[in-house]
């Protein structure tokens, strides 16, 4: 069968059910932060972007970050979840369901890399670890802290679905929250939720649980997470396989593995070239300007870019469960589509190559285009905290030489 046949034909392009909701086909848009979110509220950008995705074919297109209390924000024009953005929350899943998409929307609590300024406070974390990209210690989270964080979650999860949302994705990885709690790198805790690895899984399993009460029993829950933070003594794949049964347990409808911590070792989920000049010159912060400028490459480490970077350790994630697996992480061509599916993956999440080109999906079903132009310059990540994501290379051109 050519390409274009099979594009026509394959299981990417066949409508899939997820709980309750029905997909068009199996193509997500991953949680791409937009930084399109001034003062944490919904800007028409914001609006204007995922309607463009969702136009473009794409199944469901993922909102992201946002977090589900104010102290749970990386910046300033980052989303907190609350009553008085749900209007605008409800103009953007209209805008998205007019065009055919559904839409999701990743909650999250960024823990002890929470910006003070954004948040004019210590941040809380799971154990009082310091924070090399903040260049401070977070505050430990007590009993009550988990308590609230938990409720955050649920009290977020109930506003989604008032917002008109389809589904949510619950950020349980990249050294999130609860990423930070799963990790032996910044779970130093000696109580329950601290140690073994039963112990560091109880509050992200119960956040799940406790969601997934708010919600209901059909509603989809997309779960992401880590299959190794890239760290030495940190999570790795055999912890990894054992917290994602816990989240199926826990409730999940389908889990999405990726890998890296964003404090620590950020391009790891990314792979390929680091903007580090144009991600110091987009920082508000002078010694951040300062720190990445003259020691960007030796913390910031570098991970060579590979189509379907994450599908080993993916395939471990999906022998272990029986809930749909994604698979996520230079997903770029229609054969990287077809051999997820292959695989048993029932669904693919795709960042990079739809922030190129928002109309790749259509492109890829109508057989015009068979593989992304993206070339991982990862300018785009540069570019969210600044004027907000977008493919830099439409606009500026190719990246000439690649630091
Ligand atoms: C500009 C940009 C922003 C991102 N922001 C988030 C985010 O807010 N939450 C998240 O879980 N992942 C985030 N990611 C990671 C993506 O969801 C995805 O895991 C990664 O880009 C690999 O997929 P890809 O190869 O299809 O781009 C971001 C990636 C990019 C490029």
């Amino acid at each position: 069968m050519t390409q274009k046949a099979e594009a026509k034909t394959g299981k990417v392009f066949m409508p899939a059910k997820i709980g309750s909701l029905q997909l068009r086909n199996r193509i997500i848009r991953a949680g791409c932060f937009e930084g399109m979110c001034p003062e944490g509220c919904v800007s028409n950008e914001l609006i204007e972007h995922h309607r463009a995705v969702a136009a473009g074919g794409t199944a469901m297109t993922t909102v992201a970050y946002c977090s589900v209390a104010r102290d749970g924000r990386a910046y300033g024009h980052e989303l907190w979840m609350r009553q008085e953005v749900l209007p605008d929350l409800k103009r953007l899943t209209d805008a998205i369901h007019a065009e055919g998409g559904a839409a999701s929307v990743q909650l999250g609590h960024c823990g002890f890399f929470a910006s003070r300024s954004a948040i004019g406070h210590q941040p809380i974390g799971a154990s009082r670890k310091f924070c090399t990209y903040r260049m401070s210690f977070p505050r430990p989270m007590n009993e009550q802290d988990i308590v609230e964080v938990r409720e955050q979650f649920g009290q977020s999860a109930k506003m989604a679905i008032q917002a008109g949302f389809d589904a949510i994705e619950i950020h349980a990885g990249h050294g999130y929250l609860l990423s930070q709690f799963l990790s032996p790198y910044t779970n130093k805790r000696k109580d329950q939720y601290g140690g073994s690895l039963e112990n560091r899984i109880r509050f992200p399993k119960s956040v799940v649980q406790h969601v997934r009460e708010a919600v209901g029993p059909d509603f989809p829950i997309f779960v992401k997470m880590n299959t190794t933070d890239g760290i030495k003594n940190a999570l790795e794949i055999e912890d990894a396989v054992v917290v994602a049964k816990a989240f199926e347990e826990a409730g999940a409808s389908a889990l999405i593995p990726s890998c890296g911590f964003t404090a620590k070792t950020p391009f790891m989920m990314l792979r390929g070239n680091r903007p580090i000049k144009m991600m110091a010159f987009n920082q508000k912060n002078p010694l951040q300007i300062i720190g990445l400028i003259l020691f960007g490459s030796f913390l910031v480490q570098y991970y060579e870019y590979q189509d379907m970077f994450l599908l080993d350790r993916a395939r471990q994630i999906l022998s272990a469960v029986n809930i749909p697996v994604v698979l996520l992480g230079g997903i770029c061509s229609l054969d990287n589509m077809q051999t997820a599916m292959n695989e048993g993956f029932e669904f693919v999440q795709v960042g990079r190559a739809i922030i190129k080109d928002p109309d790749i999906v259509n492109k890829m079903q109508r057989g015009e285009v068979t593989q992304s132009d993206c070339d991982h310059c990862n300018r785009c990540v540069a570019a969210m905290d600044k004027d907000g994501v977008r493919c830099v290379c439409n606009t500026d051109g190719p990246l000439k030489k690649k630091k």
